[in-house]
């Protein structure tokens, strides 16, 4: 979710009122993508290197987020959303890890789309902690090092249970993956758009999707697979 900074400086305005105007297309996207029967939406809201903002701006973000978990469960709630948190949770402030935990707990039986916030998140730590953890498994003597493959290593990462995401949207017109998910894309088809995120709304989820069903996925091989077949395989 990228461009709230430049969507905010183009109006003259603080680059506060970016990510204000950006947590309504995090509603926007998160109705829409359950409209759409869209199993799986990840929001990276917050990445691990976001810490060295300035203090102003990360205590900004924080409170946002605090008040976006406790003015959405509802909404959330009635419309089925479990919603689930990724990323080094630790480091959140006491308030919004205590509202995050309310909001994932009040929410986990719900069924018709998961949410995931990823937040103080980074791919490279997240395959070091997945490391960590298979490392500790083999000293134990509880996992034979010819036993791991790709499903060891999915398992043990923070989307461990999630399937890969068939579409990764990036706003802004910035053309990285900046620490997202980095093990999980290997086959993710990726889609830019010049689209700020605050302006980012059901319209631009629909261009990104038709444009994700022209693709041909091949996953390596020479067969083509629509997307929509996939869809269901995952
Ligand atoms: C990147 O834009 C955006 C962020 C670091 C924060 C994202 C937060 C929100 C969309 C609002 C709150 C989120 C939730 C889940 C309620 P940027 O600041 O890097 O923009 P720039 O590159 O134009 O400066």
């Amino acid at each position: 979710m990228d461009g709230n900074g430049r969507w905010a400086h183009g109006r003259g305005l603080a680059r506060s009122e970016g990510h204000r105007r950006g947590k309504d297309s995090v509603r926007a996207v998160v109705e829409a993508a359950r409209e759409l029967g869209i199993p799986y939406l990840t929001l990276f809201a917050f990445s691990s290197e976001n810490w060295a903002r300035p203090g102003t701006e990360v205590r900004f973000l924080m409170s946002l987020l605090h008040r976006y978990l406790v003015t959405e469960v509802k909404r959330l709630m009635k419309r089925g959303i479990r919603v689930i948190a990724l990323g080094d949770l630790e480091r959140l402030p006491a308030q919004v890890r205590r509202a995050l935990e309310q909001t994932v707990e009040m929410t986990a039986g719900n069924h018709t789309m998961t949410a995931a916030l990823a937040l103080s998140y980074g791919g490279r730590q997240d395959v070091v902690t997945a490391t960590r953890r298979i490392a500790q498994a083999v000293a134990e003597g509880k996992l034979d090092p010819a036993q791991i493959d790709e499903q060891t290593v999915a398992r043990e990462l923070a989307t461990g249970g999630m399937p890969d995401p068939d579409l990764l949207i990036r706003t802004s017109g910035e053309l990285r993956i900046s620490n997202f998910f980095l093990y999980q894309l290997a086959y993710t088809e990726l889609y830019f758009t010049d689209t700020l995120w605050p302006d980012f709304r059901e319209r631009d989820l629909l261009r990104a999707i038709a444009a994700y069903q022209t693709r041909e996925r091949r996953f390596g091989t020479v067969e083509t697979a629509s997307p929509h077949r996939l869809r269901a395989a995952n």
